[in-house]
């Protein structure tokens, strides 16, 4: 099984509004689709960890569903805080199994493995939060079965490097997740975006990865209290590789990008 793990994508219809997006970034979108879609191997899923939209209009959604169009494979995605619920559910409703409302949450097979998508977004913070209902919910979850599981939470709920991004990480439900994590049964290799820095750690005894931003990236900042320069340079996403054996591996694909004009 090959499942690709994208992240933070900020398409607007108008003019962004988070202020280092690229003015390009639906274009840059559209460049990863057709790079995925060139691969001899195609993924058998595309998970998209949040901040899917910049804005969150339905504008926005229905523009990321015309940019996803020519992908052929399941596609999974969970709420940034860049997201807006009510329209991400409208929009992709029919393509993602999201859960009743309130939350944007699922829990779906494809082949062998299982996707379990959890929903960090408070509205109006940059920080997000599980609640006790949702931790309940993934509790029941990882109690039965014992395929694989990939599980996609935009904010980390592990130190990402420095004091900006640990300051709007997940903030609330962290050590009762660690405590789910620890007690699953199946292996979960944790999802992340939010950073804008495509990482590895491990955290609650689980691998775990956060995707880069083809929107706008950060530099280096390890251990710093300011927020890490913005720079120039190719996007990598995952390609997560999960063998019949229950081994795996994860891959960089690294897509150049045009240079910035403003930076
Ligand atoms: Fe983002």
């Amino acid at each position: 099984m090959l499942i690709a793990h994208l992240s933070d994508l900020h398409i607007s219809a108008g003019l962004p509004e988070t202020a280092p997006v690229r003015r390009d970034a639906p274009e840059m979108a559209r460049r990863i689709v057709a790079d995925m879609m060139a691969l001899p191997q195609k993924p058998d899923a595309l998970l998209i960890t949040g901040d899917v939209a910049d804005g969150g209009s339905i504008a926005d959604y229905d523009l990321i569903r015309t940019i996803l169009a020519p992908l052929t494979m399941p596609l999974f995605m969970v709420p940034g805080n860049h997201d807006q619920r009510a329209p991400m559910r409208t929009t992709f409703g029919g393509d993602v199994p999201f859960a009743d409302a309130p939350f944007l949450c699922f829990d779906a097979m494809v082949g062998s493995v299982r996707i379990i998508g959890l929903d960090s977004l408070i509205p109006g913070r940059v920080e997000g939060a599980l609640c006790p209902d949702q931790l309940n919910w993934l509790a029941g979850r990882l109690a039965v079965g014992d395929a694989p599981v990939f599980l996609m939470l935009h904010h980390p709920p592990f130190a990402s490097g420095n004091a900006h991004w640990n300051a709007t990480a997940l903030c609330e439900g962290v050590p009762r997740l660690a405590e789910i994590l620890r007690a699953s049964p199946a292996p979960v290799r944790l999802l992340c975006g939010h950073v804008h820095q495509a990482f590895h750690t491990e955290w609650a005894g689980c691998y775990a990865a956060v995707a880069g931003s083809p929107a706008f990236q950060y530099g280096f900042g390890f251990d710093a209290q300011e927020e890490p320069p913005i720079i120039d340079g190719p996007y990598a996403w995952w390609m997560h590789h999960q063998r019949a054996d229950r081994s795996f591996a994860v891959h960089p694909r690294l897509i150049a990008l045009p240079q910035r004009k403003d930076l």
